[in-house]
């Protein structure tokens, strides 16, 4: 018997975000009566950690995808894809310029020496390109003040059928917390792009979901959204759970358990003893530790489910294992089933806050010797190819 720890990634659950996502993107583009911005699908890290066969199927009603490696578009590429394909960081090297020209793909340009390959590059069909600004954020894209100058080379390239469609994105460093600076950031953003036509793109999961943040880009212009983490279920924002924000888990971690301690109050529990039973405590020992992805930092009192029955963990996460609380679930035995997060269980993010972390980290960092079992749509769903199976 295979060791009892199982991650879930459903299908009907991304299926559903996205669904949610556009739903709610067509009511706001009602209400400004103006058209509903595109979605380019933020699949990068694998899918935030569910497999990029998974996210393929979750996301086939996206508009676009979105991703970071080559390796990855190719593998949608292969799978069916034949929509719209972002890489989010460009091209590394000049011979990705070739792999982006067969395959299609619409690059981010987000620095000079991106722009250079792209100079001497002789691809046989023009190269959509997202002129990357950067908003404040600081990590890749022109500042305001070499942004005209990059657009006027990207469009010389243009009328040299180097460049295809040519547009411009940016990426908030705060929409999450901070709406003064994310305003701020918009504000500096139409001022650059006045004079750049074509398509542009903003907005995170955070500022998607910021009611009339999208709207105040020009009508005319061509609005690509990019949502990541609230597509797989999980909320950008510290304050508003996922749950509120009306999104589905499309990750369930659960294990069983292994043992049960009868611990008398003074004894402790796991390396370092971080954990001291203060009245007669049952503990349960469950078959998850960090080297599955779980985080080593969540300590006493992180939310998780045995049982169905909500409780917490005790002391400090091992490689293997960690410890819960069943003093209040007498039913709980060896066998017995534990969300760890997910469906059924604490969300992600309450599991991340507690571990000093974000819900993201946590998904990406499912460790490979986790089994996975993959829910896919029901028979009426999407006949989008599907990727084998993931075994369990
Ligand atoms: C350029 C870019 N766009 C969109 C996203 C999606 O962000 P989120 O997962 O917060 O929606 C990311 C993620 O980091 C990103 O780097």
């Amino acid at each position: 018997m295979p060791r009892p720890i199982m991650a879930t990634v459903s299908i009907p659950a991304m299926q559903h975000n996205l669904q949610h996502i556009v739903s709610g993107l067509q009511e706001e583009a009602q209400m400004w009566g103006r058209p509903a911005p595109k979605v380019w699908a933020v699949m990068k890290a694998r899918a935030y950690g569910h497999g990029l066969a998974e996210g393929l199927a979750g996301f086939a009603g996206a508009d676009g995808l979105a991703m970071l490696d080559l390796e990855e578009a190719q593998a949608c590429r292969d799978a069916g894809w034949q929509g719209p394909i972002l890489l989010l960081e460009g091209f590394f090297d000049p011979e990705d310029i070739y792999v982006v020209d067969t395959l299609g793909l619409t690059v981010s340009v987000h620095g000079e020496e991106q722009l250079r390959m792209l100079e001497l590059a002789r691809p046989r069909r023009p190269i959509n390109v997202n002129l990357k600004i950067n908003g404040g954020m600081n990590r890749l894209g022109f500042v305001p003040t070499q942004a005209r100058q990059a657009w006027q080379r990207l469009q010389a390239l243009q009328s040299r059928g180097v460049v295809g469609e040519l547009g411009t994105m940016m990426h908030f460093s705060r929409a999450d917390d901070d709406p003064v600076v994310t305003q701020s950031q918009l504000s500096a953003f139409l001022d650059v792009v006045v004079g750049m036509p074509g398509p542009v793109s903003v907005c995170n999961s955070a500022a998607t979901l910021t009611a009339g943040l999208w709207a105040q880009l020009p009508e005319e212009r061509q609005q690509w959204v990019r949502p990541g983490i609230c597509l797989y279920g999980a909320s950008p924002f510290a304050a508003r759970s996922a749950a509120s924000l009306g999104l589905l888990p499309a990750m369930t971690l659960e294990a069983r358990l292994l043992s049960v301690q009868d611990c008398a109050p003074g004894a402790s529990v796991g390396y370092g003893h971080l954990f001291t039973a203060e009245r007669p405590t049952r503990v349960g020992i469950v078959a998850c530790g960090y080297a599955d992805g779980y985080p080593r930092h969540a300590g006493t009192g992180t939310p998780v489910v045995v049982a169905g029955r909500p409780t917490r963990l005790l002391g400090r996460v091992s490689m293997d294992m960690l410890a819960v609380d069943l003093t209040d679930i007498p039913e709980a035995g060896v066998g017995a089933r534990v969300v760890l997060w997910g469906e059924g269980g604490p969300s992600v993010d309450a599991v991340a806050e507690s571990a000093g972390t974000v819900g993201y980290e946590l998904l990406c960092a499912l460790a490979p010797r986790v089994p996975r079992r993959i829910i896919h749509a029901s028979e009426n769903g999407s006949d989008f190819p599907r990727f084998q199976e993931t075994t369990e």
